[in-house]
Formats: C-alpha cells, structure tokens, sequence
C-alpha cells in the first residue's frame, strides 16, 4: 500500500514534511512551534493577570456566598458560589496555558490584589455585594475583551481559552444584573 503526502495544493499551508521538522526543532519547547507568532513573555504576563483577577473573584464570591443573608439570599447565594467554582476553573485553565506557554502560574498571595484587574470589595448588604460582583464581572469583561483583540490571529489557542472565559462573564454579568431589577419590587 503506498500513502501519499497529503497535499495542500496551492493553499499557503506549509507541507507536511516542513511542519514535521519544524516541530521536532525545538521540541523542549512543548506546545510552542516555531510557527508561534505572539510575544510569549507578554501573553504569559498578560494570562498571569488574569489568572490573579479570577482567584480575587473566587474569594470574593466565597466571601459573599457565606455572608449572604436576607430575604433573597437563598437563590443568591445559590448564585454566588456557582459564580465561585467557575472562576476557580478559569483560574484553573488559564493557569494550565501558562504552563504550555512555558511560563509559570503566579499564585502568590503577596501582591495578588495589586495583579488583579478586579476588586476584592466585601460589601455590607446583599444588594450591595451583587452590585460589587457585578462591577467586577465589568471589569473582567473589559479586560478580556482587549486581551482577545491584542492576540488577533498570533495565538488561537489562548484567544479561544479568552473567548471561552468572557462568554461566561457576561452570563455572570447577566445573571447579577436580573437580581438586581427582581431586588427593585
Ligand atoms: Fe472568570
Ligand atoms: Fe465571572
């Protein structure tokens, strides 16, 4: 049986053969090719920012969700700790790509609030600790929106990790802002 190499025709795609050795060049380098075109250093600075602001959410969240009280609080705080354990698997897979990116999670305690583009803001009534989560999941939003525009075409793979993460941001954004109007009666 004879296989042929798969051809690409006049596509700009680089041959099979050429991918390959690419590929095995630097092979300590683990998930990123030659054909990598973002700057590693800065998206590695970039994810371990937004690594510190999901873990300021986790901790708020966790914060809210055990102080939660009042005649809303059940379905709220329902709320806040789902909110929680999604932000510990962003934190979870940001920290993962850091790691094929060769770079290395930060998960200090020292200085995570100062990396962290959220605030930790306790927030003494239940409305108002929903309308610190909700400035937060605004914020959050923000800053994955110009991460995913600073990427462009140079790094699919954290671009499609950044788009999976916003997408639910603004359902966390969604659902803290519907409290808030059922909170207006
Ligand atoms: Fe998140
Ligand atoms: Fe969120």
């Amino acid at each position: 049986m004879t296989t042929n190499p798969p051809s690409f025709g006049q596509t700009p795609l680089s041959d099979v053969q050429t991918l390959r050795a690419r590929a095995r060049q630097h092979i300590e380098e683990g998930a990123v090719t030659e054909g990598y075109a973002a700057d590693r250093d800065k998206v590695v600075e970039m994810l371990n920012e937004a690594l510190a602001t999901e873990l300021v959410c986790v901790l708020r969240y966790k914060r809210h969700y055990f102080m939660a009280s009042g005649i809303h609080s059940a379905a709220v705080a329902a709320e806040f700790l789902e909110h929680a354990e999604q932000e510990m698997e962003h934190a979870d897979q940001l920290a993962k790509r850091i790691v094929e990116l060769k770079g290395e999670p930060n998960f200090s305690p020292t200085g995570l609030a100062e990396r962290s583009h959220a605030e930790y803001v306790e927030g003494k009534t239940l409305h108002e600790m929903i309308k610190e989560d909700l400035v937060a999941e605004r914020v959050a939003i923000e800053s994955y929106r110009e991460m995913i525009a600073y990427l462009g075409t140079s790094d699919p793979t954290t671009q499609m990790l950044l788009k999976g993460i916003l997408a639910v941001e603004e359902e966390h954004a969604d659902d803290l802002s519907s409290f808030l109007e059922s909170m207006k009666d």
